[in-house]
């Protein structure tokens, strides 16, 4: 697989070209967390914007202390793929494949959103994060928060950290991976069906479908 370079800004002018080069897959580690985080908010804006509002430039530090909880507490792993040249984060994925502290995790989430947003703004993100609701089974990892940098899409990114993420569910012992897409994201979908990944289930709500345009949530699973 190969990635290409992103030019930096004194190469912004300059035609872009494209090389030969090799990306790896390698375990997210505590520094990446605020890369993650940034990817995660650009990626996702659409459902960001109407959560955050007015206070969208605190999304990327709740976003980053939400990714430390999930690693210290929620049995989450992250993966990443960096650009060889600057080191940048081009992709990222989360895997969820050991027990979490589901109170824990939901106590630390709510102290970061009421301290950063207050409590009623902070009530309101909580009732449309909870979207879409899953409740995990040992036998299953889970999957979420699958973004690729816009500038590195359409490389093979996301299929790579796919792969990576189904090798941990193996050799954790798993039997399936599970993941959630909303019903009109169909670059995911496309990813998804391609990967051999089958709609199991959907979730349908007014509330999502009003404030973030999204009433249904698909639940996909493989079989591994
Ligand atoms: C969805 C996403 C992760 C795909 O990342 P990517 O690295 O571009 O995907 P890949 O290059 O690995 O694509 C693999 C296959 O998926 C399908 N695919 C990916 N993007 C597609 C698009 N925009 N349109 C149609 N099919 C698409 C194709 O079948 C593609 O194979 P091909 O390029 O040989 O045709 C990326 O678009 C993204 O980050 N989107 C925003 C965040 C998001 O929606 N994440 C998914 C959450 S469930």
């Amino acid at each position: 697989m190969t990635a290409r370079r992103k030019p930096g800004s004194l190469q912004a002018t300059i035609r872009f070209v494209q090389e030969e080069e090799s990306f790896v897959v390698r375990p997210a580690e505590p520094r990446d967390d605020a890369a993650i985080a940034v990817l995660v908010v650009e990626g996702f804006l659409d459902k960001f914007r109407p959560i955050f509002r007015s206070r969208m430039e605190r999304s990327v530090k709740i976003m980053e202390r939400w990714v430390d909880l999930e690693h210290s507490l929620g049995g989450v792993r992250s993966l990443v793929i960096e650009n060889p040249d600057s080191a940048e984060v081009a992709a990222s994925v989360g895997i969820r494949i050991s027990s979490s502290d589901d109170d824990a995790l939901a106590r630390g989430l709510w102290k970061t959103l009421s301290s950063s947003l207050g409590f009623f703004h902070a009530s309101w993100a909580v009732t449309l994060l909870s979207y879409p609701r899953y409740s995990a089974f040992s036998s299953e990892a889970y999957v979420e928060r699958l973004v690729v940098d816009h500038y590195y899409r359409r490389q093979g990114m996301a299929q790579a950290l796919l792969d990576r993420a189904e090798s941990l569910a193996r050799e954790s012992g798993k039997a399936t991976v599970g993941l959630h897409v909303s019903g009109r994201n169909l670059p995911a979908l496309r990813l998804y069906e391609a990967y051999g990944y089958k709609e199991k289930s959907r979730q349908r709500s007014l509330l999502t479908g009003y404030f973030l345009g999204v009433r249904d949530w698909l639940y996909l699973q493989k079989e591994l």
